[in-house]
């Protein structure tokens, strides 16, 4: 149904009246990340007045407490200026109910509530339920909510459920969690939310594959020699330790983030840019990664820790000595994969991809390394700082792209070297992209789930880690690097071996 919208033109450019429901709502992303970005949207004006909120969480609250909570979080978290006049509009439409989401009468008592605010606040029975509770709460929050029939919105209104990651811990997990929702909420209901989607330079990829006639002919086997993909952070864990100890940064990063920008740099260009077209392309780019044969696990696979170490001058202690973290613990903080797309477009193209903490600096990019050329007509000693065509995406930070190309060093002879063409969309655009939660929220309330993942692409990633997770199950190792370095040795090895090198970002 809501996948359908786009293609029809039927899209309103400002959301209809709703109240956004948050469970969980005491927590940081909360303060951090949905409440900023709703604010931002309210002042841009893309809010209808007819708008609300609704945090639910066990912590006891009056909806005064909760708005100050948020207004200070709001002065934290968000740089630029806070308008009086905007937030006190805003608040007016933000409300807590303290309740506890594993009992029945929360729900009761959340129904009438919401009820009471379509006839206040005129919000006509349409209701966002963001579920931003613990992962083990999720079958339960839905579960009552579909029992109080909540899954369907009030007097023909409509009802839609965003579930954050990690959606399920494998791929059976997944498939479990996927059939408890559809219980109650089918599948043009759900909305799960993976952030990168919502980055502006993710949503890139697509405007410049798909909007350049000069990248497409050349986006294949026979012209990229080998793709990276890099995830790095310089942060550790902090104080999210036990929950990483659980996930890992295959869990955490690789199965969402990283995959979701695989795909976007692999799929076949869709017939439109609708959540069906969409999402259909890269559903098929997750069908044809090869699944990592056993035998290449210890190889094509590298799990890596970080020891402690240096970043940017600043002694940092190991991931065993973070908090909440076991003395043994042998959980990635940083993972390598030599992977490959299984397709007319992509035979034997590998695609290394990595994603760590507390690597020298945050960055995320996607190198498109292109064959060298078949032959040079300048003497070999000309040549000597030429390096192959290489066009990089760089998500954040230095948003923008550039292109490496051989150029002639000015002079007497034919040197020729390899030089920069840099894009950066901040000098280009001159406009603040928006945070990726903004356009996200923005397009749950409009109904317009593109940039949401669908079943099948959840589960398609899990199935694409098994084995890894598998073989590391079985195996309690893994390699150590120091703080402040791209990973293990065994990292540099696995590009080593096809005599390559990973890019320095
Ligand atoms: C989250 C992960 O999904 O993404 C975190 O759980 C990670 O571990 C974060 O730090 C990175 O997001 P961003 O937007 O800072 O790249």
């Amino acid at each position: 149904m809501a996948d359908s919208l786009r293609d029809d033109q039927r899209l309103p450019r400002n959301p209809e009246p709703a109240v956004m429901v948050i469970f969980g709502a005491s927590g940081d992303l909360t303060a951090r990340k949905l409440v900023p970005a709703l604010y931002d949207l309210a002042a841009q004006r893309r809010l209808p007045l007819e708008f609300a909120v609704v945090g639910v969480s066990r912590t006891e609250m009056s909806h005064e407490e909760f708005r100050e909570k948020l207004r200070k979080a709001l002065g934290e978290h968000r740089s630029g200026e806070v308008s009086d006049d905007v937030w006190e509009s805003f608040a007016s439409g933000i409300f807590y109910l303290a309740g506890d989401s594993k009992e029945a009468e929360s729900y009761d008592e959340l129904r009438e509530f919401l009820k009471k605010l379509d006839t206040e606040r005129g919000t006509q029975g349409n209701r966002a339920f963001y579920l931003s509770t613990s992962p083990s709460l999720v079958p339960t929050v839905v579960e009552r909510l579909g029992e109080a029939g909540l899954n369907k919105g009030e007097d023909g209104g409509w009802s839609r459920l965003v579930v954050e990651k990690p959606f399920g811990s494998d791929l059976q997990s997944a498939q479990q969690l996927n059939d408890d929702i559809r219980r109650y909420f089918d599948e043009t209901q759900i909305y799960r939310i993976d952030h990168y989607l919502g980055k502006e330079t993710v949503q890139n990829i697509l405007a410049l594959r798909f909007s350049n006639g000069i990248f497409e002919p050349i986006w294949n086997q026979h012209y990229v020699d080998h793709v990276q993909i890099t995830v790095a952070e310089d942060i550790g864990v902090g104080t999210r330790g036990a929950f990483y100890e659980e996930a890992g940064a295959l869990r955490d990063i690789v199965q969402n983030h990283l995959m979701q920008i695989l795909c976007l740099t692999a799929m076949e260009p869709p017939v439109a840019f609708d959540a069906q077209s969409v999402r259909e392309e890269k559903v098929k780019v997750l069908k044809a990664v090869r699944r990592i044969p056993e035998e290449d696990l210890e190889i094509h696979a590298v799990r890596g820790q970080y020891e402690k170490g240096w970043v940017w001058d600043e002694s940092v202690a190991g991931y065993r000595e973070e908090e909440d973290v076991a003395e043994d613990s042998v959980t990635d903080t940083f993972v390598a994969l030599k992977l490959f797309v299984d397709n007319w477009r992509w035979a034997g193209v590998p695609f290394y991809v990595r994603a760590g903490k507390r690597m020298p600096k945050k960055s995320t990019e996607i190198a498109i390394q292109f064959r060298p050329t078949p032959h040079t007509p300048f003497a070999g000693d000309d040549t000597k700082n030429l390096d192959p065509n290489v066009l990089v995406i760089r998500i954040q930070p230095e948003e923008g792209i550039s292109l490496k190309i051989g150029a002639k060093v000015p002079g007497q002879g034919f040197e020729v070297s390899s030089v920069n063409m840099d894009l950066l969309y901040g000098t280009a655009f001159l406009e603040e992209a928006p945070d990726a939660y903004q356009r996200l929220l923005l397009d749950l309330m409009l109904g317009d789930p593109t940039l949401f993942i669908r079943a099948d692409e959840a589960e398609g990633a899990w199935s694409i880690l098994a084995p890894v997770m598998k073989s590391w199950e079985e195996k309690r190792e893994v390699a150590m690097y120091a703080a402040g370095e791209w990973g293990p040795k065994d990292a540099d090895e696995l590009l080593e071996r096809d005599g390559r090198v990973w890019r320095r970002p």
